[in-house]
């Protein structure tokens, strides 16, 4: 079983987005019964899913229905085997919480594909196609890599 927290910074655009397209790739997989995947956020409030990313998973035929932000607490570093941020404010704010990673759980979502940068955020942006696509490449990248198929990351 691989744990895995996607996490952004208010958990209502991309770390939910993530959550959702890599459990859908995983159950396409036929993989679900090994994976936990959860997300949160570094500064969450609660809400549910954003309107537009919620949008855009449906439009793609993916339910994020139930989902409502949850806070990154530090608690999580022992429950999650990856925490996977979308940009390097996520990391450093990690960094922060889990005293440095001393077990090398973090990561950044693009840095598993071979263009790796961050995932601009499309609260700010309004740009929920690109987010999504990011998404999708970044969390295709990811599998592979657990599965052994690429090597930009372990
Ligand atoms: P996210 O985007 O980090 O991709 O979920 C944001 C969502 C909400 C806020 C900021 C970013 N906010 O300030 O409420």
């Amino acid at each position: 079983m691989t744990k895995i927290l996607f996490v952004c910074l208010g958990n209502s655009c991309r770390s939910p987005m993530a959550e959702f397209v890599m459990k859908d790739l995983v159950e396409k997989a036929g993989l679900s019964e090994r994976f936990q995947i959860e997300s949160a956020g570094t500064y969450a409030a609660g809400g549910p899913v954003n309107p537009p990313a919620e949008q855009k998973l449906a439009e793609h035929g993916i339910s994020c229905a139930g989902k409502f932000s949850r806070q990154l607490v530090k608690a999580d570093y022992d429950r999650f085997d990856l925490l996977i941020g979308m940009d390097n404010l996520n990391l450093v704010t990690m960094q922060d919480l889990f005293d440095n990673d001393p077990e090398g759980k973090l990561h950044r979502l693009l840095d598993y594909t071979s263009d790796p940068r961050n995932i601009e955020d499309p609260w700010y942006t309004r740009d929920y196609e690109t987010a999504w696509q990011d998404i999708e490449k970044g969390c295709r990248g990811l599998l592979e890599t657990l599965q052994g198929k690429r090597n930009d990351r372990c």
